[in-house]
């Protein structure tokens, strides 16, 4: 099967080389509108246009935008094949590169193989029982005390309040409460690298998108190049000072290097995805009382006081909240495709694909795959009853990825997402105007465009 092999991006040249004209001509599709491609069709309607596509060519099709040409694979088959890569096909790490190389290089997404299986098994101390309970006191008490400055009785724009929120968390549980007058400057870094990573102009330019970023990551770096020391004397329940005490096999300290591009990376990758499956979680709980009802009601048979903490031991008796969330992410993945670069020539459903291509898989697309989800545009968290989800494949439901890239930080996103559903629903009703359906941007990651108009009333 394989007839040229690849480097990853520290080994080898051969992943600069653009596909060659004609290297993918046997495959269904087309490369799009001059110079452009598939570029601007697929910004404004991301799931309309591979619907279309698939539509037309099927499951394997060719198409190029961003100036690359690619291969989508679609459904739960082709998910299986590209996260679970049983034959290390594919290359996260110069599928994803393109975009984030330049703000977040070397985080653990962007690693490949046996290199990545290391850092990933280091930076798994993090995610440990002992130090997920640290951070959800943390968590409790940020959110308990966020809510208190959200309006009752008026008009309220959600998305910016989440995601300000969100980032205020990030703060005291990935970096620690003694941050001090920097935090302000390493907040609005943070915010220019993760609006950087997804910018259409790709240079540094001054001005622009990307030089922000890139002079945000600056200040980061030289931030926690400042502060790996003084964690490692001074110790701390947060994250980073997790990282700054983590260990390779051999005992020996991770050095300053991997700490900030790791860290950075966390950051990112914990922020935008919380904030967007959080917002359109609550939209669908305001679309749908009954469900709130629900999932408030499973709150209450906690028997807890509803201003108390939610305890970690009680997180996984929250069971219809955690379908609910679920169902929230199948209908708007915070990551909606997956990028790789082939490694080696390979063959799905009977096309061969060559290596050094970039595929990517759709997990908007297969979330609503007729055939596995039956009337895929309605909320229904009963889909993730045990034995409906059981007798799905494996891979039709994936907002977490899958494999060895699977989100590291999976547990304590569902973590922080029923810590903040336990305050907000035992303080707040929400609501929207009945005839209210908000526009959603679906890439590069879902968000309403009009901020989400909610109104939030004492329960
Ligand atoms: C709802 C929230 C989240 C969603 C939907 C999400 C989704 C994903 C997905 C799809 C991937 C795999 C990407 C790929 O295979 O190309 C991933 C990787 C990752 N995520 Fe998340 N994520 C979320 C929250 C978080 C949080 C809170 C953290 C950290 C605290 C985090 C840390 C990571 C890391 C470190 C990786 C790279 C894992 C690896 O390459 O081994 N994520 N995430």
């Amino acid at each position: 099967m394989s007839v040229q092999t690849l480097g990853n991006r520290h080994g080898s040249a051969c992943d600069l080389k653009p596909t060659p004209d004609g290297a993918l001509t046997h495959i269904p599709g087309n490369d799009g509108w001059p110079i452009i491609g598939d570029t601007l069709p697929l910004l404004a309607d991301p799931k309309g246009f591979v619907e279309r596509r698939a539509q037309r060519y099927g499951l394997v099709y060719r198409g190029r935008a961003f100036g690359y040409r690619g291969v989508s694979l679609l459904g739960p088959k082709a998910n299986e094949l590209v996260l679970l890569d049983c034959q290390k096909l594919f290359s996260p790490s110069l599928g994803w590169g393109v975009f984030l190389d330049r703000l977040f290089p070397r985080g653990l997404m962007l690693l490949d193989f046996d290199e990545h299986r290391l850092h990933r098994r280091a930076l798994s101390v993090a995610f440990k029982s002992g130090p997920m309970q640290s951070y959800l006191s943390g968590l409790n008490a940020g959110i308990a005390k966020g809510l208190r400055e959200w309006p009752r009785g008026r008009a309220f724009k959600f998305y910016p309040a989440i995601k300000q929120l969100t980032l205020d968390l990030a703060a005291t549980s990935f970096l620690g409460e003694q941050l001090g007058p920097e935090l302000e400057a390493v907040k609005r870094s943070f915010i220019a690298m993760v609006a950087a990573s997804i910018a259409v102009v790709r240079v540094p330019l001054p001005g622009t998108q990307m030089g922000r970023g890139v002079g945000g990551r600056a200040l980061i770096v030289e931030y926690f190049n400042r502060q790996i020391p003084i964690r490692r004397e001074r110790g701390g329940d947060d994250l980073f000072s997790q990282l700054c005490r983590a260990t390779w096999d051999d005992g020996s300290l991770l050095s300053n290097a991997d700490i900030v591009d790791h860290m950075s990376f966390l950051m990112a990758a914990a922020h935008d995805t919380l904030t967007s499956s959080l917002t359109s979680f609550v939209y669908r709980l305001a679309a749908n009382s009954g469900w709130q009802d629900k999932v408030r009601a499973e709150l209450r048979g906690l028997n807890l006081a509803p201003s108390e903490p939610l305890p970690f031991a009680r997180l996984d008796d929250l069971v219809l909240t955690e379908m609910a969330f679920k169902e929230a992410m199948r209908l708007a993945p915070p990551i909606p495709s997956l990028p790789r670069r082939a490694m080696r020539d390979f063959e799905f459903k009977g096309f061969r694909i060559p290596a050094g291509i970039d595929i990517n898989v759709n997990l908007l697309y297969t979330h609503h795959m007729l055939e596995l989800w039956p009337e895929p545009e309605c909320y229904d968290p009963m889909r993730f009853e045990m034995e409906a989800s059981r007798a799905r494949h494996k891979f039709a439901f994936v907002p977490f990825g899958g494999g060895e890239h699977m989100c590291l930080g999976l547990n304590f996103a569902y973590m922080q997402a029923k810590c903040f559903t336990w305050h907000f629903l035992n303080r707040f009703r929400v609501s929207i105007q009945p005839d209210y359906r908000p526009s959603w941007s679906m890439w590069p990651i879902p968000y309403p465009r009009d901020g989400l108009a909610v109104t939030l009333d004492r329960i």
